[in-house]
C-alpha cells in the first residue's frame, strides 16, 4: 500500500484523476471499477472535462440500493449517468451498475460477476471509504474473501447517507447490493480516495492498524498496488505522514504525479 498525501482536497482529487487518464491513455479498453459518493462528485466533474476517449473503457460500478429504480435520482445508476456517463464518449452498454430492482438479486449478483469476469477483470478499481471503514458496502464484519452480494447497511452508513434522502436516514434504503471485499482484492490496482478530518479516524485504522473484518478497508493492505489518496485532513491520524511523503518525493513511479 502506498499513501499519498495532498495539500488539500483539490489537489488530491487531480492527482487521482491523473492517475485515471495515465491508465486509460496506456490501455484505452481499460476496465474501470466506480465508486458513488460525495468524494467521486469533483473527480468525476473533471474526468469528464479532460475530452478523454472512453470508446473502448468499460466500468462496473461497486454498488446499488437494493429496491430503488435505476431512473431514480437518489439511485447510483443515476448518479453515474447524471455525473460521468452522460458527461463523456462511453457506451452505454459498456457501464454495469448492479440491478437493485432485480427479481432474483442472488442471480443477479452471480451474474455481475461473471460479467467481470468475462470483460478480464478490473484494471482499476476507484474506492472512497465510509465513516465505518466500508469499502463498497461491505460493512462491518463482511468476509474478507466475499464476493457480489446483498448486503444489510449500517445504522451508521444509513445516516452518513441521508443527504440524497431529504436529509432523512429512515429513507435510506436498509440493503444494498455491493461487490464483495474479495471482489475488489482481486483488482490489478485499486486507489481509494479519502477526503476530510470525518475521514481521518477510520483511515489511521484501516490503513496502519490491523486487518480485520471489523474494517474492510483494512484487507487493502494484502492488496500489492493500492494507492490511499488523502489530503492533509483526512491523513491527519496517521503516524508515519514523514516518510509518506518521503515516498512521493522521491521514488521513481511518483516522478510523473508530483
Ligand atoms: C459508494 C461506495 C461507498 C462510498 C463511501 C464514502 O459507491 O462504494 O463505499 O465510497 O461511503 O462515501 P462519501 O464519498 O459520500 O463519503
Amino acid at each position: 500500500m502506498e499513501v499519498v498525501i495532498r495539500p488539500d482536497a483539490d489537489a488530491a482529487v487531480a492527482l487521482t484523476v491523473q492517475l485515471i487518464a495515465t491508465r486509460l491513455r496506456a490501455k484505452p479498453d481499460l476496465v474501470l471499477g466506480l465508486a458513488t459518493g460525495r468524494t467521486m462528485e469533483p473527480v468525476y466533474d473533471s474526468l469528464s472535462s479532460l475530452g478523454l476517449d472512453f470508446s473502448r473503457c468499460r466500468t462496473f460500478n461497486l454498488d446499488e440500493y437494493v429496491g430503488i429504480p435505476p431512473d431514480d435520482p437518489q439511485s447510483y445508476r443515476h448518479f453515474m449517468n447524471e455525473r460521468l456517463f452522460d458527461r463523456i464518449n462511453i457506451k452505454r452498454d459498456h457501464t454495469h451498475v448492479p440491478d437493485g430492482m432485480a427479481a432474483d438479486l442472488g442471480a443477479e449478483v452471480r451474474h455481475y460477476e461473471r460479467r467481470i469476469k468475462h470483460a478480464g477483470g478490473i484494471d482499476l478499481q476507484l474506492l472512497g471509504i465510509g465513516e465505518d471503514g466500508h469499502i463498497g458496502f461491505n460493512e462491518p464484519l463482511s468476509a474478507l474473501m466475499s464476493r457480489t452480494r446483498e448486503k444489510a447497511l449500517t445504522p451508521k452508513t444509513r445516516r452518513q447517507n441521508a443527504g440524497m434522502f431529504g436529509g432523512d436516514a429512515e429513507r435510506v434504503p436498509k440493503r444494498a447490493l455491493t461487490m464483495g471485499v474479495g471482489t475488489i482484492l482481486d483488482a490489478h490496482e485499486i486507489v481509494l480516495l479519502a477526503i476530510g478530518a470525518e475521514k481521518a479516524p477510520i483511515l489511521a485504522q484501516a490503513v496502519e492498524g490491523p486487518i480485520t473484518a471489523m474494517i474492510s478497508a483494512s484487507a487493502l493492505q494484502l492488496h500489492p498496488r493500492c494507492k490511499v489518496v488523502l489530503d492533509t485532513a483526512a491523513a491527519s491520524s496517521l503516524s508515519q505522514t514523514e516518510y509518506y511523503e518521503w515516498i512521493f518525493a522521491n521514488e521513481p513511479e511518483w516522478s510523473a504525479f508530483r
